[in-house]
Formats: C-alpha cells, sequence, structure tokens
C-alpha cells in the first residue's frame, strides 16, 4: 500500500567496514542505547509523519523484534551497494505527491527540532539538505556551492586539491519531493572508486535540472555527526554522556565531575542527591532524598532509599535498598535482594536473593544466599550461607535478633529461631531453636612445651 503524505527512511544496512567488529555500527551503543534506536526514537517524535521505512540488512531480521510497532516497517536490503541502492528499494512505497525525509542509522544524536526545522526549511524548494560546519570535515561528504548554491556534494575519497578547504560538510540527512527523488534514485549508477550507489549524487541531478536546493544548519553540530569507527563512536559517547550529566546538574543531581559519570539508561532523584566519580548508572535507578553515592560505584535497575549510604565501589543489581541504610565499600548487591531500614552491610559482603532485615548488620566478608534475614541480626565476619549442594539450591531462615559468629557457615536449607546465639567457627547443619546457644567447634586443647616438627 501506497503511504502518503511524509515519510521517513532510515539507511542502516551498511556493512560497518570501518568499525573492524562483527557487529554492525547500527547496533552498537551510545548511552547503553542502540545507535538505531536513537534514530528511531527521534523519528517516532516527529510530528505530523505517516511511517517510518526501516532499512536493514538482510542479516538482521531479528530487528523485527525490536522494532515492533506499527508505525515502523521494515525493508531488508540484500547487496549493500550503496546509500542510493539502498533508497532505490523503498521509494514504490510512497505517493509521488508526498515528501520523504532521509536519515542515517549511524547518525545518532540528530535531534527531533532539527528534522522538524529541514521540514520546514523545504518550503518552495524540491530538496533541502542538513550541512555543518564541523571542526574535523574527514570522512563526510563536502558541498560544493557555486555563487552561493549548492552544486553538488563531492566524496571525502574524491576531494581534490582545492576542495579540501571547504568547511562545509553533508550530513546524509535531506527531505525532497518524492516524484523527483523516484527519477533521481534510478539515474544514479556506480561508476565511482568504491563502486557504489551514491545517494549524494542525487544533489548534482537536482542542480542540473535547476531545481531549488535548500540548506539549514542543526541546532548543534554533533548533531550530524556519524559513527563509522570505533574513534567516533567512542567520542561520540563522551559526547552524550557530558551532555546528559549537564543536563542533570542544571535539574538539581550533585555530579561531582562531569566527565567522569556515566548513564545507560535513566535515573530518577530526589533533593540533594550526590553522585562522586567515576560511578556507573545502568538500566532504570531511582535515588531518594539525600542519598550519597561513593566513587566508583554501579548501579542497575536498582532503588537507593532517602537518606541511603552508599560507599565506594559497591554494585547494586536489580534490588532495593531502603532508606538509612549504609553500604560498601566494596559490598555486591543482587538478584533481587531488599535491604531494610538502617541496615548495615560492609566490605566484601556479597547478598543474593536476599530480604535483609531492619537494623541488621553484616559488616565484612560474607555470602548471603537465598536468605531472609530479620530484624537487629549481627552476622560476623566470614559468615557464609552455604546455599547450593552443586545441584540445588536451598533456602536459609534467620530470625530477629540472632547473633552470628565469625566464620560459621550455615548449611542450607536451616533456620534459625529468634534470639539464637551461634558461637563463632560453627558449621550449622541442623535448625536451632529460639533462644538457643550453639557452637559446633571442637573443645581448645592446650598441649605444654610444644616442640613443632624439626627440619630435615
Ligand atoms: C555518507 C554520505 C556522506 C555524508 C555521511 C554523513 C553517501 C554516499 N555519503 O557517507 O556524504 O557526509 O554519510 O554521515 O551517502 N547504508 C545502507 N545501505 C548501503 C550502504 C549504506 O543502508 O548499501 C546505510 C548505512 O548503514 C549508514 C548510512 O547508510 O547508516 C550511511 O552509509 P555510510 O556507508 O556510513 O556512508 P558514509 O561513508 O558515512
Ligand atoms: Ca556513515
Amino acid at each position: 500500500m501506497k503511504s502518503s503524505n511524509r515519510n521517513i527512511v532510515i539507511l542502516a544496512a551498511g556493512k560497518s567496514v570501518r568499525m573492524c567488529s562483527k557487529v554492525p555500527k547500527v547496533l552498537h551503543s551510545i548511552g547503553g542505547k542502540m545507535i538505531l534506536q536513537h534514530v528511531v526514537d527521534t523519528a517516532l517524535s516527529v510530528k505530523k509523519i505517516s511511517d517510518i521505512y526501516l532499512v536493514c540488512h538482510e542479516e538482521n531480521r531479528f530487528l523485527k523484534k525490536i522494532f515492533f510497532n506499527k508505525k515502523i516497517k521494515l525493508i531488508f536490503q540484500k547487496h549493500q551497494l550503496g546509500t542510493g541502492y539502498a533508497l532505490r528499494k523503498v521509494m514504490h512505497y510512497f505517493d509521488d505527491g508526498s515528501d520523504i525525509i532521509v536519515l542515517y542509522g549511524d547518525v545518532p544524536l540528530i535531534s527531533k527540532e532539527t528534522i522538524e526545522r529541514l521540514i520546514l526549511s523545504k518550503d518552495g524548494s524540491v530538496i533541502s539538505l542538513l550541512t555543518a560546519f564541523v571542526k574535523d570535515p574527514n570522512g563526510y561528504g563536502r558541498i560544493l556551492r557555486k555563487n552561493g548554491e549548492v552544486v553538488k556534494i563531492i566524496e571525502d575519497i574524491e576531494i581534490c586539491q582545492d576542495e579540501w578547504k571547504i568547511k562545509e560538510v553533508y550530513s546524509g540527512i535531506f527531505i525532497a519531493n518524492t516524484y523527483f527523488l523516484k527519477k533521481w534514485v534510478h539515474l544514479i549508477n556506480n561508476e565511482n572508486i568504491q563502486k557504489e550507489y551514491r545517494l549524494t549524487d542525487i544533489v548534482a541531478l537536482a542542480s542540473e535540472e535547476r531545481c531549488k536546493i535548500s540548506t539549514i544548519y542543526p541546532m548543534e553540530s554533533i548533531e550530524i555527526h556519524g559513527i563509522n569507527n570505533l574513534f567516533q563512536l567512542m567520542n561520540l559517547e563522551k559526547h552524550y554522556q557530558e551532555r546528559q550529566a549537564k543536563k542533570l546538574l542544571l535539574s538539581g543531581l550533585m555530579i561531582s565531575d562531569i566527565s567522569r559519570f556515566d548513564l545507560r539508561g535513566k535515573i530518577k532523584y530526589g533533593k540533594d542527591v550526590y553522585i562522586d566519580n567515576d560511578v556507573m548508572i545502568v538500566g532504570k535507578v531511582i535515588l531518594g532524598n539525600d542519598v550519597y553515592i561513593g566513587s566508583g560505584c554501579i548501579l542497575k535497575d536498582c532503588t537507593i532509599s532517602e537518606n541511603s549510604i552508599i560507599h565506594p565501589y559497591t554494585i547494586i543489581e536489580n534490588s532495593i535498598v531502603s532508606k538509612d541504610c549504609t553500604v560498601g565499600p566494596f559490598t555486591y548487591l543482587r538478584n533481587n535482594s531488599v535491604l531494610k531500614e538502617r541496615s548495615e552491610v560492609g566490605n566484601f559482603v556479597e547478598i543474593k536473593n536476599t530480604i535483609f532485615g531492619s537494623h541488621s548488620k553484616a559488616k565484612h566478608l560474607s555470602y548471603l544466599g537465598d536468605s531472609t534475614v530479620g530484624s537487629h541480626v549481627n552476622i560476623g565476619a566470614g559468615v557464609i550461607t552455604c546455599n547450593y549442594d552443586g545441584a540445588n539450591k536451598f533456602q536459609t531462615h534467620i530470625e530477629d535478633n540472632v547473633f552470628i559468629g565469625s566464620d560459621s557457615q550455615l548449611v542450607a536449607p536451616i533456620t534459625i529461631q529468634k534470639n539464637a546465639t551461634i558461637g563463632a567457627g560453627t558449621t550449622l547443619t541442623r535448625d536451632v531453636k529460639e533462644n538457643d546457644l550453639v557452637i559446633s567447634r571442637i573443645r581448645q586443647k592446650h598441649i605444654k612445651n610444644w616442640k613443632g616438627t624439626l627440619k630435615k
């Protein structure tokens, strides 16, 4: 069925040779989000667009599951013969009277505002191009003008002597009338160094036909930066992170150093939250009022409630820290764990799939897995739950006010009832009753004048 009015085509089927990676460039990430997803999300946000046509390579058919939206049509390109060839594949979907906006899947920071300005700029012309002045024009097509009018795009690989001076580059992004575009894409040939059908050749064709070619600049030149190699990917990531951090600072999140903060997802935060250097936020993270996150922490899909302190180098994944808790340094909290109010967990403590009660403490060198821990419990240094027998996992239940002495092993399944005390170095294999003291180590022996073993 033909689409009318205004459609967006995103070209994302290229070879990605310059990335030197098995993964196509549009599937790499910026800020934890797939490069192509950035472009698709922006395209979806543009007003008055009929449909979005996504041209992907045949081998990436799985993208159908990712871009599952009735506005998005996936078209698969088998032969990677160039951007002009890629656009040819979709032209028959569009009415001659409509407009087509072309975006490149490897130019992820293009903004909705710039696309909407590009749409307005076409008024009265057949085609309007997004161009920019960038510090380093290497790799981009250059805009050749005569008497101020655009006449041609010269690809980087074909630049001659004088053309090195041209600083205006092409973003790959344009809007054009479908009737003319259909004609031009079929006139493009591959008689060039790369033997590719280049979409940029339509500009010379438009100029030869004396069609009016308009141009606009983006709000920020970073919007047109393409990703063709890992160096460009790294640079864009850095810029993206700094831009995010600046936005967060301006809306009240205290970040100690804008260049040492990584957000790969979404963050919600209260008032007076402080984030020290080198913290990484991944997925969906919620931080309550007055939360402190020490340097080097990784927080992934978790909630830290008000007044809690997360000391340096702590990793928290899929877990909840309630208010007024102290965690870390070097704590690992994961797999649906919950620390209840005012609990304290210290260095080299790993907590997995465990509810850890209010006012309870595990301050050094412990592993608590598949457990429930009541309130006011003390877990001594080196205590571990033996939750795995090599085949299955078992639960440990520790009730309120239990004291577990250092270096004890709790062999699950096991329950320790409230107010019990476990002596240091105990290996617990049976349940413990309320108020009991259990010690399983041997009595201390003293042998007088022990000589030790002599070296032969
Ligand atoms: C292109 C432009 C260049 C511009 C630059 C901006 C051409 C010929 N040149 O160069 O003028 O300055 O972008 O970033 O267009 N693709 C397909 N099918 C193909 C080939 C490419 O879908 O057969 C897609 C790629 O996945 C990519 C986009 O088209 O998303 C651009 O292709 P790429 O090879 O990166 O072009 P550049 O060399 O960057
Ligand atoms: Ca590119």
